[in-house]
This record gives structure tokens, sequence and C-alpha cells, in this order.
């Protein structure tokens, strides 16, 4: 089957940007979908100042940007997914609302569609078996922010058929990005390796082995990264990162994965990153 159309489930931070990415790709239709209508217009918002940003860059043309933004069909009726040819849901991390999205996909899509799933750390095996068509179904991670990291994750669920993994590398790279290889296991790679970096960064500032500034730039001047851990983890969400601990602390029953008590103080807080206005740092401001 060609694809035509790609429906993305979930129009968050990285539902939105897997649109973008998605629309902006020649020829490619969009349908993006979320439960209420603000937050489908929140996530199209977002895709605007962002192709707004590249036409000011000089990187897009206003036809160009035109052209984008006409290919996506904003709907919050799961059954308008039924159009699409490939699905990517990128609904919240909560493994009893994805399994209930899948069944509801399952319903809707067409014979042979594949079901890709954005999850940062739940078992693709597990969202699959609630389907029919569970070698259809398969991780496809994207990073944040989607439209500029060249990452995407693909992770093989059990019954995950070698076809569905072809055509799901290959739709990436239609999208522009490089696809990695991944089978089920909680967290993956990435995040099997990026969360426990983050949840040691905070145990070091928990303990005062430093302050945020230090423990960042120990990282950022020491081992090059682009951010620190607590600058990072402020980017995805403390909540986010608190979920990932524990699904790693409780799928691999070791307490090496532990979450700090100071990541649960924070998003106890409400403190849970740049989307609040503070996490480890402030950005009330900004
Ligand atoms: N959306 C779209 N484009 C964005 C953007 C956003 N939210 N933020 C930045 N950009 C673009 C800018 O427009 C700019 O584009 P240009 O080069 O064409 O002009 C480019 O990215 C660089 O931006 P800036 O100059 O403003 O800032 P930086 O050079 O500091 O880069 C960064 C920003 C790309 C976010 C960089 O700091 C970085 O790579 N940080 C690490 C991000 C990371 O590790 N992400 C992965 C998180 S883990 C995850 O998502 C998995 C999940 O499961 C937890």
């Amino acid at each position: 089957m060609k694809i035509k159309t790609c429906a993305v489930i979930g129009a968050g931070t990285m539902g939105s940007g897997i649109a973008q990415v998605a629309a902006s790709t020649s020829g490619l239709n969009v349908i993006m979908n979320d439960i209420a209508d603000e937050f489908v217009d929140k996530g199209f918002n977002t895709i605007i100042k962002n192709l707004d940003r590249l036409v000011f860059r000089g990187k897009l043309t206003v036809a160009q940007k035109g052209e984008i933004l006409g290919r996506i069909r904003k709907t919050t009726n799961i059954e308008d997914v039924g159009d699409a040819d490939f699905v990517v849901e990128a609904a919240i991390e909560k493994l009893d609302f994805k399994l209930n999205i899948f069944k509801d996909l399952d319903k809707v899509c067409k014979a042979g569609v594949i079901l890709a799933t954005n999850t940062s750390s739940l078992p693709i095996t597990k969202i699959a078996a609630v389907t029919g068509r569970p070698e259809l179904v398969i991780g496809m991670h994207f990073f944040n922010p989607v439209p500029v990291m060249k990452l995407v994750e693909i992770i093989n669920g059990m019954a995950t058929s070698k076809e569905t993994f072809e055509i799901t590398r290959n739709l990436a790279e239609q999208f522009g990005k490089t696809p990695v290889e991944a089978n089920d296991s909680p967290g993956f790679i990435s995040n099997r390796i990026l969360m426990p970096m983050i949840n040691e960064a905070i145990y070091a500032l928990y303990e005062g082995v430093g302050t945020e500034e230090a423990i960042d730039n120990v990282m950022k001047l020491g081992m090059n990264h682009p951010m620190g851990p607590l600058e990072l983890a402020d980017l995805i969400g403390l909540d986010v990162c608190l979920n990932i601990m524990q699904v790693l602390c409780s799928s691999f029953s070791d307490s090496k994965y532990r979450p700090c008590p100071l990541l649960k103080k924070y998003v106890d807080a409400g403190y849970l990153g740049r989307k609040t206005g503070k996490g480890f740092f402030d950005y009330s401001a900004k």
C-alpha cells in the first residue's frame, strides 16, 4: 500500500512535531487528531509558529508554508483516522489510555494499515496484543524537538513483521530522519540510557554534590552535551522523566532505577519544567 495519508493521534508537543514533519514531507497528507478542539488547535498553532520561524529565516517560502498547512486536516473524530494509510500514536503515556486508543484504531483503520506508537517506554508487545493486527504494530519513537532531532528509534514488538519494520524505516527516512532499530525492552535503547543519567544528575543535586548550574556545566563543557541533564529534564518534562523511571524500576524489578526523591518532590509541587515555567530552572520570564 502506498502511503499518501498519515494520521497522528495526539496534538501535544510530540504529536504536533510529528504532524509538522510528516506534512513537510512532499505530498503526504496528515490527519491530526486529539480528543478536544482546543488541543488540536494548540498543536496546529505550534506548527504555524514553527513554520513562521522558518519563513522568517528564509528557509521556507510563504507559499510552501501554505502548502504544508493545507495538507493538515484537524479532527477530534477518531473515525476520520480511517482514511489514513499509516498511523502514529503520540497521546499521553498511560498504558490503559494507549490500549484503548489501539483498540479503537484497530476498528477504524483499513486492513493492512500500520499502527505505530511514539511511546517512550511502554511495551510495544502489550500494545500490539490488544489489536487484531499485532504484526502491524511497531514503536516509532521521535525526539523533542521533533523538527530538529535526527533520530527515530524504531522498536520491534514480539510479533512485529519484518515488512512492517521496513515500511516504518522507509517512512522515517522520508521524514528526513535517521532510523535506528531496537527491540522491545523497557525504555528501549534511548531512555534506558538517558533517563538513569538524568536521574543520577538529580541525585547529585539532591546530595549537594553541585548546584544546578555546576551539574549542567560539567556535562555541557566536559562531555559536549548540547544541554545539561537538568535543563534537558526540564525540556522533556519532569513528570515524563518520573514516569519513565517508574516504568524502568518496576519492569526490571531493579532498585538501580529508583527515581530520585527530589524528582518526585518537584513533580508533587507541580514544577514540571518548561511547560509550567519552573523546573530545575526558572522559565517564567521567557
Ligand atoms: N521546534 C522547532 N525547531 C526548534 C525548536 C523547537 N521546539 N527549538 C529549536 N529549534 C530549531 C531552531 O529554530 C534552530 O533552527 P536553525 O538551526 O534552522 O536556525 C535550531 O533548532 C537550533 O536552535 P537554537 O539555536 O535556538 O538553540 P540550540 O542551538 O541551543 O539548539 C536544541 C536547541 C536543538 C534543543 C539543542 O539544545 C539540543 O539538541 N538539546 C538536546 C535535545 C535533546 O536531547 N532532545 C531529546 C530529548 S529525549 C526525548 O525526546 C525522548 C523522550 O522519550 C523523553
